[in-house]
């Protein structure tokens, strides 16, 4: 089994680079289908679930060629069927971003849905569904295949009682060659919303709003290829952000939007670290302990859900006491135990981390359990003294492209090994 291995307790220097968003990434590949056409993406990350949601495409009839490891050039105009069996989505969750867009291009989707989720609390996909019926989709569930089928698609108000992400993306795939105007109400605003309806539009389609609650798709005819470039990863970027907090040092995080990161900025510089930011670039600046702040993970442009780990391991080491509350998903504390065995004093209560910062964390076996945990348990690794062994690292490469390359060159000790004595474990469900 490969493990990543940390010699912790050093400080980060010098320069990163941040890859493509991922969230970005794995909803605009799916998005090709629409185009029936050839589209070249630019700044794609090279991760696992990139990898997974190429490979079903490729599967279902499209040409893929990779131009470089970061450039692919998508031909979706021979992609026959509608049909995806679960052989095909079991590693990506991401995969129901198929339903939109099969839908939005035959009137007909068929596509057997992923399994729960790698944080441990269920995943639903309601809001997509009744989204699919109200552009006039029948909709029903044929032996764990979502069967998504319209005479016509018509345009329609939508309003979720919650934002999401994917339901946003998935309402957005289905509306843009559908009948008249689809106005999605209480939309996700989050950076990857408008990079996939600023892809959708250089294809030809016609949404206004995104980055708002209201979003607006007037249908369109038909839609062509394009040469798009992905947005740089929000998180990505967080996660190098929080680790030179945590780790202290002086760094420098490359090609990233400023204004996406603004919520991390603040929360970092209430706790005293430095955040000077440049047009796309980061500087952070960590030279003695943090001090202790509250963060409430929200939709954007709130906190991220996504950076909720990285920021609690942190605070697990800044002074005084900080509370860390996750309202997107239930269970998303379950990381917290490894931090614990570490030398961290966490409390749960509810959907609330109570954190009492320790000056050290102690190196200790740990794993990963999903890939956000298993950022925040990188962080832990390169704030504790002593060799940290990380289990369980797919999790982290599916996200984080070359991350032990990015790390190293930051200065951190770590090496990825090869433990070949014990067994491969399963892998479980991207997200
Ligand atoms: C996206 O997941 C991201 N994944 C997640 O990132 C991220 O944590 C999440 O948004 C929140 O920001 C991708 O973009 C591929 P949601 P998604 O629908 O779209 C409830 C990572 O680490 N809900 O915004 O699945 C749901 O239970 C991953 O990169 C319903 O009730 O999340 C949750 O409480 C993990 N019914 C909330 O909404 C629905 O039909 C937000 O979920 C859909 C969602």
């Amino acid at each position: 089994m490969e493990k990543f291995v940390i010699n912790g307790g050093k400080e980060l220097h010098g320069e990163v680079e941040i890859s493509g968003a991922k969230n970005a990434a794995v909803a605009i590949i799916p998005a090709t289908i629409l185009a029936g056409d050839v589209c070249r993406i630019e700044n794609i990350p090279d991760i696992r679930d990139v990898q997974v949601m190429v490979k079903i495409l490729i599967d279902m009839g499209a040409a893929v060629r990779y131009i470089n490891l970061n450039t692919l050039e998508i031909d979706t105009r021979h992609i026959t069927s509608y049909v995806i069996p679960y052989e095909m989505t079991k590693y990506s969750r991401s995969s129901y971003y198929l339903l939109g867009a099969l839908l939005g291009r035959y009137n007909h989707a068929k596509v057997a849905m992923p399994g729960g989720c790698n944080f441990g609390g269920v995943r639903p996909i309601d809001f997509h569904l009744k989204g699919f019926a109200k552009l006039g989709a029948a909709i029903s569930n044929d032996n764990g295949m979502i069967n998504a089928e319209a005479e016509t698609l018509t345009g329609n108000v939508i309003y979720f009682d919650k934002v999401s992400v994917g339901a946003t993306v998935n309402i957005m795939l289905a509306a843009v060659k559908a009948k008249g105007l689809t106005i999605i109400e209480n939309a996700a605003k989050e950076p990857h919303i408008v990079d996939l309806a600023n892809f959708l539009n250089l294809m030809g389609a016609n949404v206004t709003g995104a980055g708002t609650d209201v979003i607006k798709i007037r249908g369109v005819e038909a839609l062509h290829g394009c040469t798009y470039s992905i947005i740089p990863d929000q998180i990505e970027a967080g996660t190098y952000m929080v680790a030179a907090a945590a780790a202290k040092g002086d760094i420098l995080i490359k090609n990233v939007i400023p204004k996406h990161l603004e919520s991390i900025t603040a929360k970092l510089r209430e706790c005293g670290i430095t955040v000077i930011e440049n047009d796309d670039s980061l500087r952070i600046i960590s030279h003695s302990r943090g001090g202790s702040c509250k963060v409430t993970a929200m939709p954007h442009p709130g906190f991220p859900t996504d950076m909720q780990p990285q920021m609690t391991t942190f605070l697990a080491t800044c002074n005084g006491t900080s509370i860390v509350t996750d309202g997107v998903w239930d269970n998303r504390f379950r990381y917290v135990d490894q931090l614990i065995r570490m030398g961290a004093s966490i409390q749960i209560e509810g959907k609330a981390a109570i954190i009492t910062g320790v000056e050290k964390l102690h190196a200790a076996p740990i794993k990963a359990d999903d890939l956000r945990a298993g950022a925040a348990m990188l962080i832990a690794g390169m704030c504790a003294e002593g060799e940290t062994v990380i289990e369980d690292i797919y999790h982290i490469e599916r996200g984080y492209e070359k991350v032990v390359e990015k790390l190293q060159g930051l200065g951190v000790d770590i090496k990825k090994i090869n433990f070949p004595d014990e067994a491969p474990k399963a892998v479980n469900n991207a997200g």
